[in-house]
């Protein structure tokens, strides 16, 4: 296994990896840690599904109104990490977070499975729930409200997007003598730092 190129360009990097994960992880290759900090600072976790990349940011859909996106919308920065158990490899990134156009959101809603969509406006995500009965009946709900006609996106429902200042790769080795390597952000441009492991 050869070591990770500090010259490399990380975006270019980052499609690799992402390409070979897709090729070799069993599910999910596309799903991420996003971690955000409350008010209080306190940090919080959970897994999200990458919808789309570029040199831009990285793009994840959720509820606006969720735990997550009240986290995110008022501190506005997260990191996202993803582990490929099967290539044995990490890529943490950082940086602040934007919510996407609507016309993005539109656009990517659109493609999701009608029962997704309709779950997107049943659900309050983050919420107490009384029971499973009552998310079913909202979803009859909307259901019924929605029949024969497109499923608009709730105005609750957007992107997010981090546009990474740092990205760091992680490649395990023998021993535990790993390889990591991260990439700043600079106005000249992307530069590469090994970095212990
Ligand atoms: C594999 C996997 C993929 C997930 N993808 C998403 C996602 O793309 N968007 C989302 O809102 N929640 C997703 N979830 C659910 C979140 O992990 C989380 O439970 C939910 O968004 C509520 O988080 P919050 O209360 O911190 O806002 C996913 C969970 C798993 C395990």
């Amino acid at each position: 296994m050869a070591l990770i190129d500090e010259a490399a360009d990380p975006f270019a990097l980052f499609e690799t990896w992402f390409q070979e994960a897709e090729a070799s992880e069993i599910n999910d290759p596309n799903a991420m840690t996003v971690a955000s900090v409350d008010r209080e600072g306190l940090p919080d976790a959970r897994i999200l599904l990458l919808k789309g990349w570029s040199r831009d940011g990285f793009v994840f859909y959720t509820n606006l109104t969720s735990e997550k996106g009240v986290q995110l919308l008022e501190q506005r920065k997260a990191a996202l990490l993803f582990h490929w158990k099967s290539q044995r490899r990490q890529v943490r990134l950082r940086g602040p977070v934007e919510q996407v156009s609507d016309e993005v959101a539109d656009t990517y809603f659109a493609t999701r499975p009608r029962q997704s969509q309709l779950g997107a406006w049943a659900s309050d995500q983050s919420s107490p729930l009384a029971d499973r009965e009552t998310f079913e009946a909202q979803l009859a709900k909307f259901e019924a409200q929605f029949d024969g006609k497109n499923v608009p996106r709730p105005p609750h429902w957007s992107g997010l997007c981090l546009m990474p200042s740092f990205m760091e790769f992680w490649q395990d080795r023998e021993f535990r003598l790993h390889d990591r390597v991260r990439f700043s952000q600079s106005p000249a441009g992307w530069s590469g730092q090994r970095l212990y492991p």
